[in-house]
């Protein structure tokens, strides 16, 4: 049996939202992350998908904090390490390093008045340790990670942001967080916002990189097209839980929580013919005032009584591949009736 290169155990993340209040915007969030991997984060707008993201690299907000559990990175010189102990200046050196994360929205967020090369000598400046790069060091490898995305160097290094489209600025993120060769890399919704040409050509540019540098990769996405592509695991997050987990093909081909269901058919396929989309009814509850039991009972057409008073674990179903197989925390997700149904018409 090979390492996880992640293990992530109980995990809970709050925020504070006032005196003496505070939400939960990821709780009970358990998962292993294998060398080489990508896993997808798929799930509604403020699932707490990106709370997620931020939470695996220490990076949340100032309000934000890690509440309880666990986030265990296996090292490059082969040790273990619970980030969530980690004091300041260690943080500081495992970031970037070992795990690298591209921002939603980032693409937007260059600083407007420095180069490209700028942008590229201050990341490799504020992480590197006690030796220092030449700016001649710097520009080679530079020049290397954007030819690594297919960018041209000595053109792209001497522009602003403002003269570079979308996808090219993207590349540029991706091969900044590449710079110091992480093992886990974390991209929050990379393609949003990009035409759809370039989303195809970032997500090949994705593919081709992991194969080459062989790191892991969570990437967080509504699209379930993309996550279907670049995905070897499926995460669906409801309400700051995972709630269901698996293979992309059994959680896309054999959904079993019925939100995933949801998610699935409110998507039009490529090819073939149109069958009925459906949204699914309601909306997402509010973090500040959850349902009682199962969080997604009111918008389930399966609910039971049961499912309004007890809040649903975690269950394996199919002890199949890695990470515990296929889980979902539904208490119908069992029921063979339930299942029957369910299954087909996904
Ligand atoms: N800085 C913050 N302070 C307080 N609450 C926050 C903060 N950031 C996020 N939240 C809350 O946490 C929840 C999860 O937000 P998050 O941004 O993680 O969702 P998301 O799944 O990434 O959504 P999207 O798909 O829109 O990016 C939201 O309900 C949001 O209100
Ligand atoms: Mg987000």
């Amino acid at each position: 049996m090979r390492e996880p290169i992640l293990s992530v155990r109980d995990l809970s993340i709050v925020y504070r939202t006032g005196r003496r209040t505070s939400v939960t915007a990821a709780q009970d969030v358990s998962f292993d992350l294998y060398p080489g991997q990508s896993m997808a984060l798929v799930g509604e707008s403020g699932c707490g998908k990106t709370t997620l993201g931020l939470g695996l690299l220490r990076l949340l907000p100032r309000l934000g904090q890690v509440s309880k559990g666990e986030i265990v990175y296996r090292l490059k010189d082969g040790m273990s390490v619970d980030i969530t102990g980690l004091a300041k200046e260690e943080l500081r050196r495992f970031r970037w390093h070992e795990a690298a994360m591209v921002f939603q929205g980032a693409m937007n967020s260059f600083n407007p008045v420095l180069r490209i090369g700028e942008h590229f000598t201050d990341t490799l400046r504020s992480h590197e340790g006690e030796k220092r790069r030449t700016r001649a060091e710097i520009t080679a490898r530079a020049t290397e990670l954007l030819s690594m995305v297919r960018l041209e160097p000595e053109r792209v290094l001497k522009s602003f942001p403002h003269e570079l489209s979308g996808g090219m600025k993207q590349r540029i993120l991706i091969a900044l967080a590449l710079a110091l060769e992480p093992q886990v890399l974390v991209l929050d919704e990379p393609t949003t916002a990009l035409d759809i040409l370039t989303q195809r050509s970032i997500v090949e540019q994705l593919h081709e990189l992991r194969e080459r540098l062989g790191f892991a990769m969570i990437f967080i996405t509504h699209d379930l097209g993309l996550a279907a592509e670049l995905a070897d695991r499926v995460a669906t997050m409801y309400a700051g839980r995972i709630i269901e987990k698996g293979s992309a093909e059994d959680v896309f081909y054999e959904p079993r929580h019925p939100y995933t269901v949801g998610l699935i058919k409110a998507v039009p396929p490529v090819i073939g013919d149109l069958p009925e989309l459906s949204s699914i009814a309601g909306s997402p509850p509010s973090l500040a005032d959850l349902p009682s039991g199962c969080s997604f009972h009111p918008r389930c057409e399966w609910a039971v009584d049961a499912c309004r008073e007890t809040v649903p674990s975690l269950t394996v179903l199919t002890p199949r591949g890695e990470d515990g197989g296929h889980a979902a925390a539904c208490l119908r997700a069992g029921d063979i009736e339930y299942t029957r149904k369910v299954v087909a018409r996904a």
